[in-house]
């Protein structure tokens, strides 16, 4: 890590420690609480001083509202000769792609996941990548409220039913969630929403994590996977896929649930042994299930849910009481807006202040803006590679001016410094930005005025 130079009383650095990466909140959140502390006047938008117009390209049908949001800050869109690309899932930034585009400075993924990017190479050729991996965790905990009321009640059998002109009214094997235990596996996001939702409906919540982590409400943690197994009547996964939760609820934790439970899966599909659990509920150990991700999920809509797709989905689908969503959970009108908002907040914060908190493939660095009382203020984004020796030829260049504040950090091999300097005169500016790009570290170096 590439350590901060002399750091005024003022100093970005208490700022960035509370703005940590690893603190649970969405960008949104951690820029108010840095407005909040840092008593910010008002900011004065920054222009690439070679003032050239930035131009974005807004690809698969990306919420307006973040198209709007671009046009508000000043930047033109649809325009083939681009600086930021805005993409959703569908479409792959690869290698090729990213050196092609020479002028390209910033992705932004319209999306929960950036798979689709190769990361590393956007980060060594100085593109940080944004995403919104967080702006759709209520409407999972939302629909997590549903499925338990409606597995409960057995809403979809008795609705298949009526659909066939079948009157099948009866009260055996339902019941309300009140006073029911809910254990939910992953307290992150949305194991947290979800957990202050079930409290409200009257429901005892307890949850499994790998870290230890403060309970929401009356919420409880407990040690191991087997507690919560035996203890919840309703059982659901929010963990990520990796090599650890692959197949994590198989046959014997299954065994270890209640006779009468249910299973509720919106994490990833490769969590649950889905053939497992078929076998559980053919025998009754389980109630029914809920389940909105698959091993291997179509690519497009209309595309068929079949036995070629996943071998055992015929017989999946017909058991009774099991719920099968199509990968819904984080689906709705709300989270599309807040991804809009946010990713466009976020590239629109890298573009005119040089800010790269929420970054995926870069360091997080971010400094308090430049105000409008602030005259010939020049800030240095300066992406170089993590290499020692670097911040001394760079300080070297900044060294005649005054440096009124200053961040750098690193993340593999990309590191990033921002600086903001008092008085350049505008000869300067092309001097400077010629020195900083001649020092052997550089990868891209933007000057913000
Ligand atoms: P998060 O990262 O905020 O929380 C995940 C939690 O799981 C963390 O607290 C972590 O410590 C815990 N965890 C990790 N490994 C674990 C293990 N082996 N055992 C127990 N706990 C473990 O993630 P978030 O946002 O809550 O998302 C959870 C899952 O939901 C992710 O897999 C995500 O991909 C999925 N998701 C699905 C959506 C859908 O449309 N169905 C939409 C959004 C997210």
């Amino acid at each position: 890590m590439t350590p901060p130079l002399a750091i005024p009383s003022n100093s970005p650095r208490a700022v960035a420690a509370s703005i940590s990466p690893s603190s649970p909140q969405t960008l949104h959140d951690r820029l108010r609480k840095r407005d909040s502390i840092t008593a910010i006047r008002q900011p004065k938008v920054l222009h690439p001083v070679d003032n050239e117009d930035l131009k974005l390209l807004i690809l698969e049908n990306i919420s307006q509202d973040a198209v709007r949001a671009f046009q508000a800050h000043g930047f033109h869109t649809k325009i083939p000769q681009y600086h930021a690309i805005g993409i959703r899932s569908k479409t792959k930034i690869t290698e090729r792609v990213i050196k092609a585009a020479q002028k390209l400075l910033v992705i932004g993924c319209f999306c929960i996941g950036t798979n689709q990017v190769d990361l590393v190479t956007a980060g060594k050729a100085g593109i940080p990548v944004f995403n919104s991996p967080f702006s759709n965790s209520r409407s999972v905990a939302e629909l997590v409220v549903s499925e338990m009321i409606a597995l409960s009640r057995q809403l979809v059998e008795r609705s298949h039913e009526m659909r066939q002109g079948i009157w099948n009214k009866q009260s055996k094997g339902c019941w309300e969630v009140r006073g029911k235990t809910l254990g939910i596996i992953g307290y992150g996001h949305i194991g947290s929403q979800l957990s202050v939702l079930a409290e409200a409906l009257g429901m005892r919540v307890i949850f499994y994590d790998v870290i230890n982590i403060m309970p929401l409400g009356s919420a409880r943690q407990v040690n191991n996977l087997p507690t919560l197994l035996a203890e919840a009547d309703f059982v659901t996964l929010h963990v990520p896929e990796l090599p650890e939760t692959i197949n994590m609820i198989g046959p014997q934790e299954l065994a270890q649930m209640k006779i009468g439970s249910y299973l509720i899966n919106n994490a990833r599909g490769r969590v649950v042994d889905i053939p497992a659990l078929i076998e559980a509920l053919q025998s009754n150990h389980l109630a029914g299930a809920a389940i909105d991700v698959y091993p291997q999920e179509p690519g497009s809509n209309g595309a068929p849910f079949d036995d070629q797709v996943n071998a055992w989905s015929s017989t999946l689908r017909s058991l009774s009481n099991v719920i099968l969503t199509p990968h819904i959970g984080g689906s709705t009108e709300e989270a599309q807006r807040m991804i809009g908002e946010e990713v466009s907040l976020a590239l629109s914060r890298y573009l005119n202040y040089g800010s790269t908190l929420g970054a995926v493939n870069f360091p997080e660095v971010d400094l308090r803006a430049i105000t409008a009382e602030q005259g010939n203020h020049v800030r240095v984004c300066y992406v170089h590679s993590n290499q020692p020796g670097v911040l001394k030829q760079v300080n070297e260049v900044l060294s005649p001016y005054n440096v009124e504040k200053q961040y750098s950090d690193s993340k593999g091999d990309v590191a990033y410094l921002l600086a903001d300097i008092a008085d350049v005169s505008p000869q300067d500016v092309n001097k400077l930005r010629e020195m900083i790009n001649h020092t052997n570290a550089n990868i891209l170096t933007r000057l913000l005025a």
